[in-house]
């Protein structure tokens, strides 16, 4: 998390005045232990939220506009209170929050005009959720900056920002990563049913080994189009299976359901669905015994599925986690998040951390010519406002 007295010096610096009314509000970005690509489906899904986010210092003005700047990114978009808020390609990343302020009008919570500088630590294109963090980041301020806490639960608020993302930005995402923002508690994973939109808790806790996050810096490319493909691809196979049985999501065809769809690619991912499905549930009984082997293994195999049957890791990402695989003391290794570049975890015994990272990124970059990075991953809480 940035310093939240730097972020408020970097404030005043921007737009002058005293540190007097500028608050601080932080929102995580998520990493996803298992259950991927099935937060669409109706699947059960297991995030944590990441101790790394976004942070925004943001005070209430009189003018008729929000005013927004970034320590990590260029330009100064804003929002103008006085007419519909609109998604404008000139306005780049500040359509993220844009989006998140327009669904709030649209559920009649009035604005207030302020100025916000958000800064962050998570690393960008990286697929832990930056866009997310964003979203839920300014549902909570701007809920908090009116006063209205009472009317939103975190629940409401990951909600909205999904629906931002969806009609707002055009990305057609689920649920998982503005829950876990939204959600997040420390030294947990949260067992997320995408179906209902409701959750529980599970220490997440491999005595002896950590959870290693590993950004491959191969730029996720092209994966919002493919995203949409794969969605697309998951309702007509739900299609092709409700024309022998009626089920509600994807997830709840049987493995002969699914290897009797005609179309050999939907079949596919038909069949990623149904055993990810299946690998949540097991990979929540490994952490609840400590069985790190076992959710190692799970990872293993979801890492397979991903490759071969829903064909979202390419080449880095399918690298980069065998290279872990082959270093002493991983577990198990499996892309994470949306896929096509980005990151992957490994569960690693803790005493082989450092020869792990060695060795993993010198096979790595070996094969691809790129530098992976590394970073141990905690679960945090949830956004919030941070106390001064
Ligand atoms: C992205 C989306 C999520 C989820 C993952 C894949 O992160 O935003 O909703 O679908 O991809 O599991």
């Amino acid at each position: 998390m940035t310093d939240s007295r730097g972020l408020i010096r970097q404030f005043i610096s921007l737009y002058g005045g005293s540190p007097d009314g500028v608050r601080v509000f932080f929102a995580p970005g998520r990493v996803n232990l298992i259950g991927e690509h099935i937060d669409y489906c109706g699947g059960n899904v297991l995030p944590a939220a990441l101790t790394l986010g976004i942070s925004a210092a943001a005070r209430i003005t009189r003018a008729r506009n929000i005013r927004m700047g970034s320590v990590n990114m260029p330009g100064s978009p804003t929002v103008n209170l006085d007419s519909p808020i609109e998604f404008d390609e000139a306005r780049g990343w500040g359509n993220y929050p844009a989006g998140v302020m327009r669904m709030l009008a649209d559920r009649g919570t009035a604005l207030l005009s302020c100025d916000i500088l958000f800064a962050g630590d998570l690393p960008d294109g990286a697929g832990l959720s930056s866009s997310a963090a964003i979203e839920v980041l300014t549902a909570v301020m701007m809920i908090r900056l009116a006063g209205y806490d009472a009317k939103f639960t975190p629940r409401d608020i990951a909600l909205l920002s999904q629906k931002a993302e969806n009609s707002f930005t055009g990305v057609n995402c689920g649920i998982m990563d503005q829950y876990a923002s939204a959600m997040g508690r420390k030294d947990h994973a949260i067992l997320l049913d995408t179906r209902a939109v409701s959750s529980e808790y599970v220490p997440f806790r491999f005595p002896g080994y950590t959870l290693v996050i590993m950004n491959s810096h191969k730029r996720r490319g092209l994966a919002d189009s493919k995203y949409n493909e794969r969605r697309a691809e998951c309702e007509a196979a739900l299609k092709s299976i409700r024309s022998m049985r009626r089920i509600a999501d994807l997830v709840m065809a049987t493995s002969d359901e699914a290897e009797a769809i005609p179309d050999p690619v939907l079949r596919k991912r038909a069949r990623h669905a149904v055993t990810e499905q299946s690998r949540v549930e097991r990979a929540v009984e490994c952490l609840t015994r400590g069985d790190a082997d076992g959710f190692g293994w799970l990872l293993n195999k979801s890492h397979e599925s991903l490759r071969d049957d829903y064909e979202v890791t390419g080449h880095e990402l399918d690298i980069l986690t065998d290279a872990a695989r082959n270093s002493n003391g991983c577990a198990g290794s499996r892309m994470t998040g949306a896929g096509f570049g980005g990151c992957a975890i490994s569960l690693v015994r803790t005493d082989a951390l450092d020869g792990f990272r060695v060795h993993t990124a010198r096979e790595y970059h070996a094969a691809t010519e790129l530098n992976a990075e590394f970073y141990t991953a905690a679960a945090d809480d949830g956004a919030r406002e941070i106390t001064l």
